[in-house]
């Protein structure tokens, strides 16, 4: 069994996993923030130190063991915001010390990845994983276990946080990818036409700012009753946007690296469109597509445990001198001339 412990944005997370079952995974998300219509890392710092004890007590008397039943330790040590995750990771250096037993750091976007092998569940190599969060949008072929090759990335602003700050000019409460996902459930996608950017082909890099202030612009110029008037319909259709993007690409992707299972991962796999639309094209390309639950999606510690899990069979634990890494990037395999 292990413990892992996610803090690296505005959630304080612990969880008790095994390879086949989660046994607990509790999720504080800290209220904090919403006055400010975003996170604010030095209340979210404080906001872990006071939740990080009783959260991990929660999760172990959830799952109904004991510190001593715990065999390793995973923790979140990058990308994130640094305070947040010193937090969770000096917390687990002093288990890990007190316990005498393993702890891993694991890559944030690695966590995500792996909430797909939450419960026993596995998914065929080499896949593609599309990795849509607050903070990251990324196409990436996965080969094998641990082995990465990021294959495109936003240039500007990630998907999640062009949700959240199109609801943000909407006046909707953060974050605001749900919010947008369930009016738009009722508007008019084809209500208005907003650019899709880099949608090239043999391109899979993405730009959100450019729709972000599209956004804007249309707002501005359509006043401010008739925006509320048209509420559902401007989420539809920024979503529409939005997820089209994602979908073409990642299809595109999945074809021209001859790769038959795709697989969502982050915040915005949540998303109610882009599970659809993504199913729909994959079917007629006879791809298979495989989502998390909604549950491990957003930001979580049984994946951050899972991920954490793999390292500890095959690599082992890392030492003490572990440090955080707020711009972590995915560790990538060398490219060799069969790639
Ligand atoms: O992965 P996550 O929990 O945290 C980060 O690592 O960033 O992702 C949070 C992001 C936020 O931008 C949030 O608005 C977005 O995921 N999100 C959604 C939905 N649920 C969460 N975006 C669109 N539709 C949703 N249903
Ligand atoms: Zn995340």
């Amino acid at each position: 069994m292990i413990l892992g412990v996610e803090t690296s944005c505005d959630e304080t997370s612990a969880a008790v996993i095994s390879p086949r079952k989660v046994y607990s995974n509790i999720i504080s998300s800290q209220a904090v923030h919403v006055d400010f219509g975003g996170v604010v890392p030095e209340l979210a710092s404080r906001a872990h130190v006071r939740k990080i004890i009783p959260i991990v007590n929660e999760a172990l008397v959830e799952a109904n063991v004991r510190l001593s039943d715990i065999k390793g330790l995973a923790v979140t040590h990058g990308p994130g915001l640094v305070g947040a995750l010193l937090v969770g990771l000096n917390y687990v250096k002093g288990l890990a010390l007190a316990l005498n037993i393993p702890l891993v750091g694991v890559n944030h976007i690695e966590g995500h990845i792996y909430a797909n092998f939450l419960e026993g569940k596995s998914i065929p190599f080499p896949f593609i994983c599309l990795v849509v969060s607050g903070g990251h949008t990324q196409i990436v072929l996965v080969r094998d276990h641990l082995e990465y090759r990021i294959l495109g990335e936003t240039r500007d602003d990630a998907v999640g946080e062009a949700f959240d700050k199109v609801a943000k000019i909407l006046g909707l409460p953060y974050p605001g990818g749900p919010q947008i996902d369930q009016l738009a459930a009722q508007g008019n996608p084809d209500f208005i036409e907003f650019p899709r950017a880099l949608l090239k082909s043999g391109q899979f890099d993405f730009s959100y700012s450019g729709l972000k202030t599209a956004v804007l612009n249309k707002i501005n110029e359509m006043g401010e009753e008739q925006c509320r008037f048209s509420l559902n319909d401007i989420c539809a259709s920024f979503q529409k946007a939005a997820v089209e993007v994602l979908v073409k690409k990642t299809i595109e992707a999945a074809r021209s690296f001859q790769v038959r299972h795709i697989t969502l991962a982050g915040g915005v796999a949540a998303n109610s469109l882009l599970r659809r639309w993504m199913t729909e094209d994959a079917a007629a390309y006879h791809l298979n597509v495989i989502f998390p639950p909604q549950k491990y999606c957003t930001d979580n510690a049984a994946m951050i445990a899972r991920a954490g899990l793999e390292y500890l069979r095959r690599n082992g634990g890392n030492n003490l001198d572990l440090n955080v890494f707020p711009s972590l990037r995915l560790p990538e395999y060398q490219k060799d001339t069969n790639d």
